[in-house]
């Protein structure tokens, strides 16, 4: 049974009403997005025949969805930050503003305050003895491929079970997270572990919804960056190495061919001991550029609710 209602007066003015049409007072543009927004949640329960039965479990699922904090988890997994990545590429292209490093998301587990060192940072508390270390080195330029001294390079990645700290609470503060600023020359190195991928919680609503997609809630192993410097187009990215089961199948859709990074296996010991190593080690290079703008808007990272963020320098 197919019943058509939508065209009805009736329903016209109860969407009006709903978005405060006739009301004086409130905000213009929010009045605007949510009588689209209602307008087209109605039109599917037209289109699908959505029963009650159905409509309330999705009430129910949105509320557990916010109890489990994963708003920003299921976000991406459908697909919107890849989305507002896909529109910031159009909007560089359109003022003439593409080129250099490409974006990818940032996804939600940013934790501001990282901890600053000039050129190295040991990022891993040396707690994980089985991990396989990683040094993590490149230069940032601008276009033409001149370094860029004082660049801030913040990095952050998970830990060889894909968690993060702040958000793994049995981690030590700011482990795997830092700001390296670039030397003289835009370089930066790290010294710190091969993170593994990551996946959504099993029992959690963002899994729950891709199991009714029939899809799976993992990331490859990657690691992510903030760069920027003054005078130049903020960039946020990651980098995914090569090889994961994952690189080219990320539920959240961040992987871009120009951001896929071989991991090179070191077995020179001459080379682990001018890191002060004493043991094989894995490299990983990224080299980034940043493209040159005079638009204070574009030279800082979008304000979005991050942990710290405002809380700490
Ligand atoms: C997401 C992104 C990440 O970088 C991550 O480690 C986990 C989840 C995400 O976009 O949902
Ligand atoms: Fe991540």
């Amino acid at each position: 049974m197919t019943v058509k209602t939508m065209q009805t007066a009736e329903v016209k003015d109860l969407l009006e009403k709903v978005a405060g049409f006739n009301k004086e007072g409130g905000n213009e543009r929010v009045k605007k997005i949510v009588h689209r927004l209602m307008h087209d949640i109605f039109q599917i329960v037209e289109d699908f025949d959505v029963t009650p039965d159905e409509f309330w479990q999705a009430v129910y699922y949105v509320n557990e969805l916010g109890q489990n904090g994963e708003a920003a988890l299921l976000a991406p997994g459908l697909g919107m930050d890849k989305y507002l990545d896909i529109r910031l590429d159009a909007e560089d292209e359109q003022a003439g503003l593409a080129g250099g490093t490409p974006r990818t998301i940032e996804g939600p587990l940013y934790v501001a305050g990282a901890p600053k060192t000039e050129a190295f940072a040991r990022m891993d508390d040396g707690s994980d003895e089985n991990a396989e270390i990683m040094i993590l080195t490149g230069q940032v330029t601008d276009e033409d491929g001149q370094p860029l001294a004082n660049a801030v390079v913040d990095v952050w990645h998970a830990d060889t079970k894909g968690a993060y700290s702040y958000f793994d609470q049995s981690q030590s503060e700011y482990n795997l997270r830092r700001r390296i600023v670039t030397d003289e020359n835009g370089r930066y190195t790290a010294r710190s572990i091969i993170p593994s991928g990551y996946g959504c919680p099993p029992e959690g609503s963002t899994q729950q919804l891709l199991n009714l997609l029939g899809r799976h809630g993992n990331r490859p192993a990657h690691i992510h960056f903030f760069v920027s410097k003054p005078g130049y187009k903020h960039l946020t990215t990651q980098i995914n190495l090569a090889g994961d089961e994952y690189t080219y199948d990320d539920f959240a859709f961040a992987t871009r061919e120009e951001l896929v990074v071989d991991a090179n296996r070191v077995e020179d010991s001459a080379k682990s001991e001018a890191f002060g190593l004493n043991k094989p080690f894995t490299e990983v290079e990224f080299n980034v550029q940043l493209v040159s703008t005079d638009k204070p808007e574009l030279q800082t990272r979008h304000e979005r609710k991050r942990a710290l963020e405002g809380e700490v320098a």
